[in-house]
């Protein structure tokens, strides 16, 4: 219920005419159907790339995007966002992702503290501590979100992303020790992002007005999604 209401979200909020579009990047989507909801049943007939860095995730879209994105050219690419044998096209007129930017600084600390399968096992123990490593080791904070956002710069100077949609919602549904402390670098990392795009928190308040009056989501439930700063939405513009 919660990944279709997040989904139609994104449906809803997105005005880009997917008809036209050659190329979509969905990144990090886990084995979760969520912004690839805004896809299915769409027009979209062009290249779907979708960007996981892990094996069952990636064995997870393989086998369930063909019957959800039935027109779209499907590639699955297994490795960072960064790495250097991505092979994204130049040209992007999509990029969506759902909450990323905290998977990507545990992407990270999983790397660096050889964690390599916190996605696999989800392990919310091993998560908890190494939010709580690098909220505690300020050194290791500057790095890693550092390191994250210069690589988002290389992303965006290699490809044009006409429109980068990405919703970090505050995580308020969840119990988990670490959440606070998880939002609050989060945040850090998504606002420097964000100045990044042409975002305007005008605009994506209008969508998500709209998104409130049509839809038949119930709105108690949508609530961390309708936050307009939590939104961006816009052309990169580097
Ligand atoms: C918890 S899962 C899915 C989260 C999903 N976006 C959602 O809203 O539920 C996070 C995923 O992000 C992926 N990920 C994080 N950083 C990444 C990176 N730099 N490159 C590729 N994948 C990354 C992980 O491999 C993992 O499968």
């Amino acid at each position: 219920m919660w990944d279709t209401a997040v989904g139609n979200s994104y449906k809803t909020v997105i005005d880009v005419d997917l008809a036209l579009c050659k190329n979509i990047v969905e990144f990090a989507p886990g084995k979760r159907f969520k912004t690839i909801n805004a896809i299915r049943g769409t027009s979209f007939k062009g290249n779907l790339y979708v960007v996981d860095g892990d094996k069952e995730a990636c064995e997870f879209v393989k086998r369930q995007y063909p019957s959800i994105v039935t027109s779209a050219k499907i590639n699955v690419i297994c490795d960072s966002l960064f790495s250097h044998s991505n092979k994204l096209p130049k040209e992007i007129d999509l990029f969506i992702a759902n909450h990323p930017f905290d998977d990507m600084i545990l992407y990270e600390l999983a790397i660096r503290f050889n964690e390599k399968d916190i996605f696999s096992f989800n392990d919310e123990n091993k998560i908890s501590e190494l939010w709580f490593k690098i909220n505690d080791d300020k050194e290791l904070q500057e790095e890693i979100l550092d390191k994250i956002y210069d690589n988002w710069v290389t992303l965006f100077k290699k490809s044009n992303i006409k429109k980068l949609i990405i919703c970090q919602y505050i995580s308020n549904r969840y119990s988990a020790p670490h959440k606070d402390v998880a939002d609050k670098i989060t945040y850090k990392l998504f606002s420097k992002i964000k100045a990044l795009t042409d975002s305007n928190n005008v605009k994506i308040g209008e969508r998500l007005n709209r998104f409130k009056e049509n839809s038949n989501e119930d709105i108690k439930v949508i609530s961390p999604l309708l936050d307009c700063s939590a939104w961006i939405y816009g052309k990169v513009i580097l």
